[in-house]
């Protein structure tokens, strides 16, 4: 049986798209194999999102070059594809700085692998490459995602018409895209049937959703959340990412009204300042989002918030700096990501003038990330005493412990069989760290 690897880089849609990737193998014949070394198809799911990524990918791609060579050695054959982001942007560099690579397809077109393998025998050491935005959808042509995971990723919506000034998702991912309303509920279904009892709905705008429904109108997120709800055994629902200025007062009554609703929710501000939001092209003011905040805690008083920040965006002065500093502090993220500006080629970003200097970049992330790390571990410490129900998703780093999460998506070591995994259990919290909490099942 031949074997594939894939290595997975960069969002949440990314890993959804690796398993899709995986289901199209596994339809022509392919098993896993436990590590590249002995894979006959080795591919690299990229993101395009930071320079630091996108550059991860050609030092990874050295390194297969250097199995293939060594498998050769051994008369066996190494395919190499390149899926992902890079590939939408960098379609041409990884040609000519990887031409050992066989193929090469954007994130819009990894359905048409079967035929992409079926050309590389004829190609001749040519990469062959597919970046096109189809006209068909991808999803019509992969077979049925199924899954034994008690957590699944469900894309329901994909690309993005904001155009942030820094990003390079719109490029990377074309238009923004609903799936029917009636193919995402058959797949909610088919996951929670094969054992799934949280879904996780992403999409790059995911509450600019706008899918149709079986008589062709077009339908919000919580019409969609309201549907997913009535899923009997699924127990858990999350959506991300969200855009600030699309979070509607439909939306906001699903976290009041909907159980399965986790108490946690992953909006990006980015800055505070907004002079900053503008020159971002966000459709927000930091004043509107501390709106919706409040809506929304109105709404159910449990939920907690994550949010993505960029320090040292073109322009950006102490001041500005400061202005997001007290968002942080009015808001206390129990959880956030925060990033240097990286300068992407193609985006209006790249071209402004008053590029902020790396070594202001930094000094600003520090404190950035201390002031938010110091929330995070206070809202850990407050778990530790409570019982809590964890949904188990892995097996630890240690013999007989498992991983899982809180309501609130933190990790949470515990020792147990691993008969608990994919399930929900009690778990009294024991011990918490900025990333981590420990406890012990309850009962
Ligand atoms: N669609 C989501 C996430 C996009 S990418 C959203 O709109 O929130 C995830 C995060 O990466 C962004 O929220 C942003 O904080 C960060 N990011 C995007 N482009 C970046 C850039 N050029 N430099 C630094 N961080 C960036
Ligand atoms: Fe990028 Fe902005 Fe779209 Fe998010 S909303 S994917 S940051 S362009
Ligand atoms: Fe990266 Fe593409 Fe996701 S650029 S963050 S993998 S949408």
């Amino acid at each position: 049986m031949k074997k594939y690897f894939i290595k997975t880089f960069g969002c949440q849609m990314n890993v959804y798209d690796s398993r899709r990737i995986a289901s199209v193998l596994q339809r022509l014949g392919f098993g896993e194999a436990s590590s590249p070394r002995n894979a006959d198809l080795i591919i690299l799911n990229t993101c395009h999102i930071r320079e630091k990524a996108a550059e991860k990918v050609f030092s990874d791609l050295g390194r297969i070059e250097q199995i293939r060579q060594e498998r050769a050695a051994e008369g066996l054959s190494t395919t190499i594809g390149v899926v992902g982001c890079v590939v939408q942007a960098e379609d041409e560099q990884i040609a000519k700085r990887a031409p050992y690579v066989d193929f090469a397809l954007g994130p819009l077109t990894y359905h048409r692998l079967p035929e992409v393998l079926a050309k590389i025998g004829r190609a001749k050491g040519e990469t062959v490459i597919d970046t096109e935005f189809p006209a068909e959808s991808k999803f019509d042509f992969l077979p049925q995602n199924t899954s034994s995971d008690g957590c699944s990723y469900l894309a329901i919506q994909e690309g993005c018409d904001n155009f942030c000034t820094y990003c390079v998702v719109p490029y990377t991912r074309g238009i923004e895209t609903s799936r029917p309303v009636e193919e995402v509920l058959k797949e909610a279904r088919a996951l929670v049937a094969g054992g799934t009892v949280e879904i996780n709905l992403l999409g790059q705008n995911v509450n600019s959703y706008h899918g149709t429904d079986a008589a062709g109108k077009e339908r919000s997120l919580a019409y969609l959340l309201n549907k997913i709800n009535e899923i009997d055994g699924l127990q858990r629902i999350r959506y991300t990412t969200s855009y600030p200025a699309d979070v509607t007062d439909e939306l906001i009554d699903c976290h009041r009204n909907i159980k399965k609703l986790m108490p946690y929710l992953h909006l990006p501000l980015q800055s505070g300042s907004d002079k900053v939001l503008k020159a971002m092209n966000r459709r927000h003011t930091s004043g509107q989002y501390l709106e919706t905040i409040a809506k929304l805690r109105e709404a159910n008083p449990l939920l907690g918030f994550s949010s993505d920040f960029i320090v040292g965006f073109p322009g950006e002065t102490d001041a500005d700096f400061e202005a997001t500093l007290n968002v942080v502090r009015q808001v206390g993220f129990i959880q956030a990501f925060s990033f240097k500006y990286s300068r992407r080629a193609g985006t209006p970003a790249a071209l402004m003038p008053n590029q902020i200097e790396e070594k202001v970049k930094k000094r600003r992330l520090d404190i950035l990330q201390d002031l938010l790390f110091s929330y995070q571990l206070n809202f850990n410490k407050e778990t530790v005493g409570k019982i809590v129900p964890v949904l188990f998703e892995s097996r630890g780093r240690h013999a007989g412990q498992l991983v899982g999460r809180t309501p609130y998506m933190q990790n949470l070591h515990a020792e147990l069989g691993k008969e608990f995994l994919n399930k929900i259990v009690n778990v009294r919290v024991t011990e918490a760290t900025t990333n981590s909490l420990s406890g012990q099942k309850e009962g």
